[in-house]
């Protein structure tokens, strides 16, 4: 009796390896009925097993109501003239970069439109510096950036938000410096300049 009792608890010593399958002592636990993700059920009507939100579920963060930030319109739906982000030095320096890495490769860093990609055949994009596109409100540039444009694709999944106004600010930063007068100059600069 004592021998064969050593026996048999030495043959389940925790870390030895074993071909049998372990013993569960309640079962059910492991056992209970649920439903992997994208599997079938025949409990719903529609026979998914992973349900939709209710409609109109919004995740925490992100109710985005703000259509003047979001979207560059106003109450109804008009590009606004002006972005909400300050022009600052800090949104200046910001929109410079992330200009020079998604749009500078079709616009050139000056905007003239003859970036790196023209080289490479791609369709020329309009200069930034001819007077229609002087004259877009902010809002329909930054809604180029959301949706693209013809010829140019969307950039709203590289670009977030935020970024994209940089970009509006630093873009009317770059058309100021290929169109500006001395007036634009600060009047104790203006001796620099001549
Ligand atoms: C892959 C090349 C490419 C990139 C990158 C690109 N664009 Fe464009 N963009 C174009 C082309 C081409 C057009 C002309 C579209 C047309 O009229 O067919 C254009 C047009 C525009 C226009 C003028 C829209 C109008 O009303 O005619 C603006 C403003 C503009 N782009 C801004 C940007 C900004 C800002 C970025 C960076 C976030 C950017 N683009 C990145 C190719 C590009």
């Amino acid at each position: 009796m004592g021998i064969s009792l050593i026996a048999l608890l030495t043959g389940c010593f925790r870390g030895q390896p074993s071909e049998s399958p372990p013993i569960r002592v309640n079962p059910n636990m492991d056992e209970q009925p649920k439903l992997k993700p994208q599997s079938v059920s025949a409990m719903f009507k529609d026979g998914a097993g992973m349900r939709a939100p209710v409609d109109g579920t919004v995740a925490r963060g992100h109710l985005n109501e703000d259509d003047a930030f979001y979207l560059g319109l106003d109450e109804i739906g008009k590009a606004i003239s002006k972005s909400p982000l300050p022009i600052d030095m800090k949104s200046l320096k910001r929109g410079q970069e992330r200009f020079n890495i998604y749009c500078a490769p079709c616009h050139g860093q000056v905007g003239d439109g003859q970036g790196i990609m023209i080289k490479y055949g791609y369709v020329p994009p309009p200069s930034f510096h001819i007077d229609r596109i002087r004259d877009l409100p902010d809002g329909e540039i930054f809604g180029v950036i959301s949706n693209g444009i013809r010829n140019m694709p969307s950039y709203k999944l590289q670009v977030p938000v935020a970024d994209r106004w940089a970009i509006v600010n630093y873009l009317r930063a770059l058309q100021l410096s290929q169109n500006a007068s001395i007036n634009d100059v600060p009047q104790e600069m203006r001796d620099k300049v001549k």
